[in-house]
């Protein structure tokens, strides 16, 4: 999953891109995406910035006209966007629905275009074009004026922290290439700018069907044009390469380099700053130094390296350092933390669950995080902050995030690089979210792990006992809590040092401001787990009786206890048995619609995929499923 950016996870793309970066080695590179609707003409642009730059071969433009004639909407014209929208099916529809990476040349630089669809549902596809991106050139259609698809995408272009917009003001053939239309575009997008904090942008009154504007300006429709052509502009615009060398080093590790017993290199591309030969650097999150011993590359040793080369670095000492962890200046190292807030976009159709562990991948480090409801959601529309307990699809927000252990990061104002992240859902493996780091939570910083002088195993060896949490899942109505009780009486009279927590019961005391919302459930299984965790480590045999009906969950406690003392005990009891017996007469309720969220009925379980031990009470009776566990779990040390 090692990409070059922030938030792009197409290895073949990164391939792609290497190989053109190699012909065209000696020119700048200038990294562009184009945003706007569907309809704005951005595909007939790309097309024409492609066909213009002479990148389109012999047979593909062989084939784009015949294709022009036969889905084209140009009449015999040469349809540029047919060039762009690869996809037949896209075609059909008429709409772009992936990032397209384009790449082009001109005599003066390299060029790599990220194709984003302006469709409303893909922010998703924007957001990972946008990662990478030195500039973005928002396209409005002359007729149309800045829409409130122009202002999302200037938002997020912005908080995406590109720097660079160029407003293109598309189609001004037919507005009769009128000044005034496009001097009342620029006031409108001028005002909305400066509310968000984009204060330069170039606007260009352009025909991407025509090519006004494009290669040249002023083209003879518009005399009163005084500004660059399209072209120009992406080819003189400084992208300050400089500004990240001139930061402190900063180097994720991508791996380390091992080949015999005398070498051991920490290899990775640098983010920011410069290296040479002799500098003291830190290990982040560790803390630990050392001092640069050198600098190896295929081609020998350097002097010195800078921001953007992948180099490996030998250090003075044997220090701790792996994949993952950040070879920083030794005085200037950047933040470590396991808790800070960042901004977000949620970018799977099922939302946002606050409390579910998600992998968070930033840069080579990959940690679990837990994400808090939202402070707000931010409302693309109005921009305004709105309650949120959530995110879903394409929704953005600010959050509070916590990891299992310190991560390495600066602020993505700071850098794109260290600051941005992506949410990785741990079972399908989706890419649920991209975030951008604002800021640390300080208070994570002042909370430290205060060491004890009884530990774990001395309350553990005073109860002659191995610690255990025997974690019961299953329906209402399983049986979880007559078997665990059964367990317990047995366990007590083995006089071993027992507690069970059970559902019904915490729910009373602990947890009396949760429901039964996923979110409530999430919260609920959290603290069941942690309690649980400090029962454990004071030498207790728990039981636990809960549904807890999110395998992430269940397996989010697993990671939280010592390895072989949680044992998930799988109550196997079918629906329709619970459902036969309703003790507490919660079943029929939920079936008439009198009580919601009811597990089974309206709310999902998800049974264990390999628990330690499944029973049920159909084929046995409580007392004997009881037996059956003390016998698995025997003997206790
Ligand atoms: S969990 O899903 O969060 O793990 P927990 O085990 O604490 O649930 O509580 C379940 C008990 O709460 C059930 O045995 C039942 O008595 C009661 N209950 C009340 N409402 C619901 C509901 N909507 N879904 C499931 N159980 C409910």
């Amino acid at each position: 999953m090692d990409t070059p950016s922030s938030f792009q996870t197409d290895a073949l793309i990164a391939e792609d891109i290497d190989a053109y970066l190699q012909q065209h080695q000696h020119k700048s590179l200038l990294r562009f995406i184009t945003c706007g609707s569907v309809d704005d003409g951005k595909s007939t642009l790309i097309g024409r910035l492609l066909y213009d730059s002479k990148m389109i071969f012999e047979d593909q433009l062989a084939a784009l006209e015949s294709d022009s004639v036969k889905h084209g909407t140009q009449g015999q014209e040469i349809d540029f966007a047919l060039l762009v929208d690869g996809l037949a099916a896209e075609r059909e529809q008429g709409i772009t629905i992936d990032v397209a990476y384009r790449f082009f040349a001109t005599e003066k630089r390299k060029f790599i275009v990220a194709d984003t669809p302006g469709h409303e549902q893909y922010t998703r596809n924007m957001v990972t074009g946008a990662s990478t991106a030195d500039l973005a050139v928002i396209l409005v259609d002359a007729r149309k004026g800045v829409l409130q698809q122009t202002r999302r995408h200037s938002y997020l272009v912005h908080l995406l922290g590109i720097r660079h917009v160029v407003l293109a003001v598309n189609k001004m053939d037919l507005v009769g290439y009128d000044r005034a239309k496009f001097d009342g575009i620029v006031a409108d997008y001028t005002a909305f700018a400066n509310s968000i904090g984009v204060t330069v942008f170039t606007a260009i009154p352009i025909s991407g069907f025509k090519g006004d504007n494009i290669t040249s300006a002023p083209s003879a429709n518009t005399p009163w044009y005084d500004g660059p052509a399209l072209i120009e502009h992406l080819e003189s615009v400084e992208v300050d390469a400089t500004a990240a060398q001139a930061q402190s080093f900063r180097m994720p590790v991508q791996w380390v380099n091992r080949p015999n017993l005398d070498f051991r290199g920490f290899a990775g591309q640098i983010a920011s700053g410069t290296i040479r030969p002799g500098d003291t650097v830190r290990i982040v999150p560790s803390g630990k130094t050392s001092t640069v011993k050198a600098i190896a590359t295929f081609d020998g040793d350097l002097d010195e390296a800078v921001a953007g080369q992948s180099v490996t670095l030998t250090l003075a000492d044997e220090v701790d350092c792996s994949r993952g962890d950040l070879i920083a200046a030794a005085g200037d190292p950047p933040q470590a933390s396991d808790q800070f807030c960042a901004t977000f976009v949620w970018m799977d159709e099922e939302a946002l669950k606050p409390g579910r562990g998600y992998w968070l991948k930033l840069g080579t480090q990959m940690v679990t995080a837990t994400v808090q409801p939202p402070k707000y959601e931010i409302d693309m529309g109005s921009l305004e902050h709105l309650a949120a307990k959530t995110l879903g699809l394409n929704a953005i927000g600010v959050a509070e995030f916590a990891t299992d252990r310190p991560i390495a990061f600066e602020p993505y104002d700071v850098s794109r690089q260290l600051g941005g992240f992506i949410l990785i859902d741990k079972f399908t493996n989706a890419t649920v979210a991209a975030g951008m780091i604002a800021f640390n939570l300080r208070r994570a910083d002042n909370v430290h792990w205060q060491p004890l002088a009884i530990t774990r195993e001395d309350h553990a060896g005073l109860k002659n006992q191995t610690p255990r949490v025997l974690w019961f899942t299953g329906l209402s109505g399983s049986g979880k809590s007559t078997i665990a009780n059964e367990v317990e009486k047995q366990l007590f009279l083995m006089n071993r040092h027992t507690f069970l927590l059970d559902g019904d019961n915490v729910r009373h005391g602990l947890n009396r401001d949760l429901g039964f919302t996923e979110t409530d459930r999430i919260e609920n299984i959290r603290r069941v787990g942690e309690v649980a965790k400090l029962m454990a480590d004071a030498g207790l045999i728990v039981l636990t009786a809960f549904i807890s009906p999110f395998r992430a969950e269940r397996d989010m406690v697993r990671t939280m206890i010592p390895p072989g003392e949680f044992i998930e005990i799988f109550v196997d009891t079918p629906l329709a048995v619970a459902e036969g017996r309703d003790v507490k007469g919660l079943y029929k309720k939920a079936r008439s619609g009198e009580l919601k969220n009811f597990t089974g009925i309206d709310s999902p379980y998800e049974p264990p995929e390999a628990p330690e031990i499944r029973v049920n009470t159909v084929d046995m009776t409580p007392a004997e499923a009881a037996r059956y566990i003390i016998q698995q779990i025997l003997p206790l040390k």
